[in-house]
């Protein structure tokens, strides 16, 4: 018995500009991500996979191919449904978080905009699935450490309840150890809720961690599919994907060894 696929992209095309100027950022991707899996794109810098989860929330134009969630095709328009179901995270957490709001007010303002009850409780329990007590809720962004901060931006992806995180590099602006720590959030987080991911690194050992299945992506094609392991076990085809992983110097992890719990 087979599922429907929580995401599907087929043959995905987004290009920007025109004439002279058009860069074709997407050539044709093709992937399926089932429910509860987490999947990421790997790939060196502009190989396209930040414009692919944008894409994904509307906000690149696709110039060609399909994306469906639960089997239903996106058209243009984002509604107010979709948001409830895919939300993403960020690389910057300043960047992504306004910085004149208290963490109160960023975590209330999807409920407003979703009508939801029990603001109270929602955002306490929002801050104690990310591991951050109360005293957190009138802090400002930059009264945060980084890895605080991307906890907030968990926070508030996860306060609506989604099925699907789309998460763009979440933990490369973090150093080691707090990467590892935001990285045991996400599994903990995925498997209490049966999340789905669709997960951005450049970082191989990252990716390799987080993903049972994964896209190496390459100037906006797709150049070779990997399943988990293989990656740490140096089971790569492409002379592409080889080179990343010797430029990659970092990745030294063996198979199955994962970073420090919490
Ligand atoms: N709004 C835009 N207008 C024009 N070109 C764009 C736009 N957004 C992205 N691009 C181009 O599309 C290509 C893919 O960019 P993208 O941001 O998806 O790469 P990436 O794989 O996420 O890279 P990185 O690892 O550096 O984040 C790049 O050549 C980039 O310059
Ligand atoms: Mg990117």
């Amino acid at each position: 018995m087979s599922t429907v696929p929580r995401i599907e992209v087929t043959d995905l095309r987004i290009s920007f500009g025109q004439g002279r100027g058009r860069v074709d950022a997407v050539k044709g991707v093709t992937f399926a991500v089932a429910p509860g899996e987490s999947f990421g794109l790997v790939g060196e810098s502009g190989s396209g996979k930040s414009t692919i989860l944008r894409a994904l929330c509307g906000l690149a134009p696709v110039s060609g191919g399909e994306v469906r969630v639960d089997g239903v095709p996106l058209d243009a328009r984002r509604d107010k449904a979709f948001a409830a179901k895919v939300q993403m995270v960020f690389q910057d957490p300043y960047g992504s978080l306004h910085p004149r709001h208290t963490v109160d007010r960023i975590l209330a303002e999807p409920l407003a905009i979703h009508g939801l009850k029990d603001r109270d409780g929602r955002i306490l329990r929002a801050l104690a699935d990310v591991g951050l007590d109360a005293a957190f809720r009138f802090r400002l962004p930059h009264q945060l450490s980084g890895g605080q901060r991307q906890r907030i931006a968990i926070a508030r992806a996860l306060i609506l309840e989604p099925a699907i995180l789309l998460l763009d590099e979440p933990t490369s602006a973090l150093d080691a150890s707090i990467q590892a720590e935001v990285l045991n959030l996400l599994t903990r987080l995925r498997s209490e809720r049966n999340l789905t991911y669709l997960f951005v690194s450049h970082d191989l050992a990252v990716i390799d961690h987080m993903c049972e299945r994964l896209l190496v992506m390459r100037g906006g094609e797709a150049v070779e599919a990997l399943e988990q392991g293989h990656l740490a076990r140096r089971e790569v085809r492409s002379d592409y994907a080889r080179r990343l992983m010797v430029a990659s110097d970092g990745f030294v992890r063996p198979a199955g060894r994962s970073p420090a719990p919490l």
